[in-house]
């Protein structure tokens, strides 16, 4: 299906952001006055009952008022972005900036082009959604508009029917440059830069006629990246909520693929057969997956990002699957279970699961209230370490490498164990390191355990009987008052139970 208008298409913009049309000849729309008044006649009244409530709404308000109490004074200015192009004219599915939808409650494909501003007020502040209003179906946008017309893409809401769900004010996108520039000075205004190349423009240029430093404007802006990354870190009850879905709804996407793995072996790219059974769980329990499946068989668990998955699936062989379900909410989970293709593991690849297992029960064991984020990583490198050495690979004893000069054992798992998990598979990532790494784990964060070992097939080091061998298990927990909880529990993770699980699922 191709756009009917002669001038909508989109060329892809320098760093892949929509640009400017370009006009095309081969394409005709009707547009007579006759045609005009036809297609705008004959429709349904709209519903005039408004929408609910979002479920996230009040929550959304809580974190907007947190955040203001970080910046009094200043106006605030969190795009949702807007389309990005995937191939001429045609666009990628939209998915709002991250913090945007943490701070208005929208998800998955809601509302391009929009932005949220933080208007600071005598009481306080004030939060405005800018949003682009559904045009009436005697416009032009109505039939002629591939990207935002109601024909092209469905029916959008209404400013009434925004406010609603969401519980902010809302006004027209066409308000929204001046909304930003205005009083640009004396005013201090802060932007999300890079989610919306437009508004990063316009308020660069006013900020230049006022003569705010180029320099510190940009310091702002980051500072403004951080703290919405930062206000991230401890998830409320919703987030919690939300990400057991995630993890509830990966756990059925795995047993699809233990059921799917006969039909992988038989696949010439089995690989795919495993992503694809996942993707098709992921889309019917959710939005997607939260970022690209790694379908990794045999050798391929050896390549940390294996997102190719177009190899065959082995009998013989582990499959490394690390997926994810990312629910409409846009909270994602990040799960990696590597599994015997027979059902049964191999004593050398047992021996493997085993190393990186220990390693992962030493990162639970640490991880708790208290104790920084870094101590959960050294937990399971302790054990990596030790394993090494036991198995003579290092040079020199686990504690010399251990040592900040040696780490030889970060040869076999040159990851870390640990990244929080949130809305962004690697959330709150603009965090400071002494509010992250450094950190005292806190009631209430979500982060992942995921050691891992992959001897590759052409490490010399390796015994033989290891090597084409990646093992990772990835689990998603949640810091609780005197510990951890296992969010991912639900999928085994030691040897005996993942055997009896895969045959269970294969009667
Ligand atoms: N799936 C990406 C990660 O584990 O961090
Ligand atoms: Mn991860
Ligand atoms: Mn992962």
């Amino acid at each position: 299906m191709l756009p009917m208008s002669e001038n909508e298409p989109v060329v892809q913009g320098p760093e892949g952001e929509s640009a400017k049309p370009q006009e095309v000849e081969h394409r005709e729309r009707p547009n007579s006055p006759a045609f005009r008044a036809f297609i705008a006649s004959g429709w349904a009244p709209r519903p005039s009952e408004l929408p609910a409530r979002l479920p996230a709404a009040a929550y959304a308000a809580e974190r907007r008022a947190r955040l203001a109490a970080e910046l009094p004074g200043e106006r605030l200015v969190l795009p949702a972005g807007v389309f990005r192009v995937r191939s001429n004219d045609t666009d990628h599915r939209f998915r709002p900036h991250s913090a945007f939808a943490h701070l208005t409650g929208l998800g998955t494909d809601r509302e391009p082009d929009a932005a949220l501003v933080i208007e600071p007020t005598a009481e306080g502040f004030e939060a405005v959604l800018y949003v682009q209003p559904r045009a009436e179906r005697d416009s032009e946008q109505f039939y002629a508009d591939p990207r935002y017309g109601e024909l092209w893409v469905g029916v959008r809401p209404s400013l009434e029917e925004v406010e609603a769900e969401t519980g902010l004010t809302c006004r027209p996108l066409a308000d929204l440059r001046e909304a930003v520039t205005k009083d640009v000075g004396a005013v201090p205004v802060r932007v999300l830069r890079e989610a919306d190349p437009g508004l990063d423009e316009a308020l660069a240029e006013a900020r230049e006629a006022a003569g705010v430093d180029a320099a510190e404007a940009l310091t702002a802006d980051h500072d403004l990246a951080r703290i919405v990354s930062e206000l991230r870190l401890v998830k409320d009850e919703f987030e919690v909520a939300e990400m057991r879905r995630a993890v509830d709804a990966t756990a059925l996407g795995f047993a699809d693929i233990v059921r799917a793995l006969p039909e992988a072996v038989a696949s010439v790219r089995g690989e795919r057969v495993v992503e694809t059974v996942f993707e098709s769980r992921a889309r019917r329990e959710g939005n997607g997956v939260g970022y690209d499946t790694i379908a990794a068989s045999g050798p391929h668990a050896c390549t940390l990002h294996w997102i190719r998955n177009d190899g065959p699936v082995h009998e013989n062989d582990l499959v490394l699957v690390d997926a994810g379900v990312e629910v409409d909410t846009l909270y994602t989970a990040d799960v990696t279970r590597t599994l015997p293709v027979s059902g049964k593991f191999t004593e050398p690849q047992r021996r493997v699961y085993q190393a990186v297992l220990d390693a992962a029960d030493a990162a639970f064991a640490a991880a708790r209230p208290g104790v920084k984020f870094r101590e959960v990583h050294a937990a399971a490198m302790q054990v990596i370490a030790r394993t090494l050495a036991e198995w003579d690979l290092l040079p020199g004893t686990a504690e010399e490498s251990l040592g900040k000069e040696g780490q030889f054992h970060r040869r076999w798992m040159v990851h870390g164990t640990s990244h929080h998990l949130g809305i962004d598979v690697h959330d709150c990532a603009q965090a400071r390191k002494e509010m992250y790494l450094d950190a005292e784990l806190q009631p209430g964060m979500v982060f992942t355990i995921e050691p891992g070992l992959y001897f590759g097939p052409h490490d010399l080091l390796a015994p033989e009987e290891l090597r084409g061998i990646g093992v990772r298990i990835e689990d998603d927990v949640l810091v609780t008052a005197d510990g951890v909880e296992n969010l991912s529990a639900g999928l085994p993770r030691r040897p005996d139970e993942i055997e009896a699980w895969m045959a269970s699922l294969r009667d």
